[in-house]
């Protein structure tokens, strides 16, 4: 079979389609008669209590008078803001995403030593099994990195002698290796893509164990290894805001359900990045630059508020980009008034915008952001507010630093695979039961018809 008919719809295919639409549309009429929490939330946001967690809080309400009351949103990772820890390693001139590992994974801060002693262990990691390159990553690459990143997770699996032993020494050696090879496998995978899809030159740098996560992203990618410490430091602050979002976040909770059967780490990590995947998670981050993309195209006047009010309407009209009907980067399934993640981003992209000559591109991000609430909440039935999400920003800032559109969602996956190890370990810790919640039946009982008379 080749690769065209492989990916044809037939018209058998689409029959069979219309037959299942058909038969699987459900009333939703029937949600609100059941109370169906639907995305395992209710209207303002507030999710179904389904864990307890130590690693992270995500606050974007308080309690009033008893009353659920949206306020500023607030991160803390294992109880510390994240604001003052991006302040307090920016202060001290340090790269941070090694360190929010640190805290993550094993509850505090490390003091200097434990720092110099985790990062050369993580250094030490920091090498694939012999002819990993060329045997699993450079044969038939991807489109995506992200199904890339996935099946080097899987193949990881063939390469470990302990792989389905889930006692904590053996997870916790298995989530540093992999928090240690994600930077690899997803920029190596770029690499091959581009060799074999666009015909360019392909580079395979060796990975120095003395860089910083941040650091070696951009070792591996650039042709020359060159880059400047205000990339790496940009890069870092991404990468230290998008390692950890607590339990309820989808490839955090994927981590949760998966582990909760007793599977081995590999699996677990394989689902959670086809949760990361999705456009409504961690891929909103290409299609917001995408947005803007097609957005600068349309637009004949970029400070005209009229025209991006009703370019914004389009979008949710489903008339402009990708028709979809979303503003992406807008909105949040728990923040409402606003993301800490993208105000903490937003000071830095504009410093970097203004070094990068790109004020006039910052402006327009601005008005949207300022512009997109209102339109939203004209358009559509909103309860709790929208703002601007963490992508809003991040893909701005990937764009600046010349990062592939390709790597934008493995760069999430690079930080936040610290995130899900910590999780999956808490999981195992706390020995949860097997996760298992409610679906009601809709369907009429019907009597089973032998062949011969249907
Ligand atoms: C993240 C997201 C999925 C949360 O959706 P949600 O939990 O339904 O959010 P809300 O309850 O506040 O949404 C209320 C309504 O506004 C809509 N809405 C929210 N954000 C929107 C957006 N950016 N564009 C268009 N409509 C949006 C929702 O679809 C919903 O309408 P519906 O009831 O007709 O489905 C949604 O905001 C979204 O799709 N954003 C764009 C993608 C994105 O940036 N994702 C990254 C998240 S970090």
């Amino acid at each position: 079979m080749n690769n065209n008919t492989f990916s044809t719809i037939t018209p058998e295919i689409l029959a069979l389609s219309n037959l299942c639409a058909k038969n699987s549309a459900i009333d939703p009429a029937l949600y609100t008669k059941y109370d169906v929490k639907r995305g395992l939330r209710d209207v303002s946001g507030k999710g179904v209590l389904t864990g307890l967690t130590e690693i992270a809080e995500v606050r974007s309400h308080i309690i009033v008078d008893s009353e659920y009351v949206p306020c500023e949103g607030k991160l803390f990772y294992r109880g510390i803001d994240v604001e003052q820890i991006v302040d307090g390693f920016i202060n001290e001139n340090r790269y941070g995403f090694e360190e929010t590992t640190y805290l993550l994974l094993f509850g505090e801060m490390p003091n200097n030593e434990e720092l110099m002693n985790f990062k050369k262990l993580l250094g030490e990691y920091r090498s694939l099994p012999t002819s990993f390159v060329r045997d699993i990553i450079m044969k038939a690459p991807s489109r995506d990195m992200m199904n890339t990143l996935a099946r080097s997770v899987l193949t990881l699996y063939s390469y470990d002698d302990m792989a389905d032993d889930i006692t904590i020494p053996n997870v916790m050696r298995q989530s540093l290796q992999m928090i240690s090879l994600f930077p690899l496998l997803s920029v190596y995978g770029y690499q091959a893509y581009r060799h074999y899809h666009d015909g360019q030159s392909l580079f395979i740098h060796t990975p120095d164990p003395n860089l910083s996560t941040a650091e070696l992203i951009l070792h591996l990618l650039r042709p020359d290894s060159k880059f400047t410490p205000l990339e790496a430091k940009i890069l870092d602050v991404a990468l230290v805001l998008h390692a950890e979002h607590g339990g309820g976040n989808n490839s955090t909770f994927t981590t949760h359900v998966v582990t909760s059967t007793g599977t081995d780490t590999y699996s677990s990590v394989a689902a959670s990045l086809g949760s990361l995947k999705g456009p409504k998670h961690g891929g909103a981050n290409i299609k917001v630059v995408q947005m803007f993309e097609d957005m600068k195209k349309n637009l004949k006047n970029w400070d005209d508020e009229d025209e991006v009010r009703a370019y914004l309407a389009a979008l949710l009209h489903k008339e402009a980009f990708d028709k979809a009907g979303l503003i992406y980067g807008m909105g949040h399934a728990v923040y409402s008034i606003s993301d800490p993640r993208a105000n903490i981003f937003k000071g830095f992209v504009k410093k970097l915008s203004e070094e990068k000559g790109r004020n006039d591109e910052f402006k327009l991000y601005n008005l949207v952001e300022n512009l997109a609430p209102e339109v939203i909440a004209k358009e559509r039935q909103i309860y709790k507010g929208v703002s601007a999400n963490v992508d809003f920003y991040s893909g701005f800032v990937y764009s600046m630093l010349d990062l592939p559109l390709e790597l934008y969602t493995p760069i999430f996956a690079i930080a936040r695979i610290s995130g899900w190890s910590a999780h999956r370990i808490e999981e195992l810790i706390n020995a949860g039961k097997i996760i298992r919640p409610a679906y009601k039946s809709v369907a009429k009982h019907k009597e089973y018809v032998p062949i011969q008379e249907r």
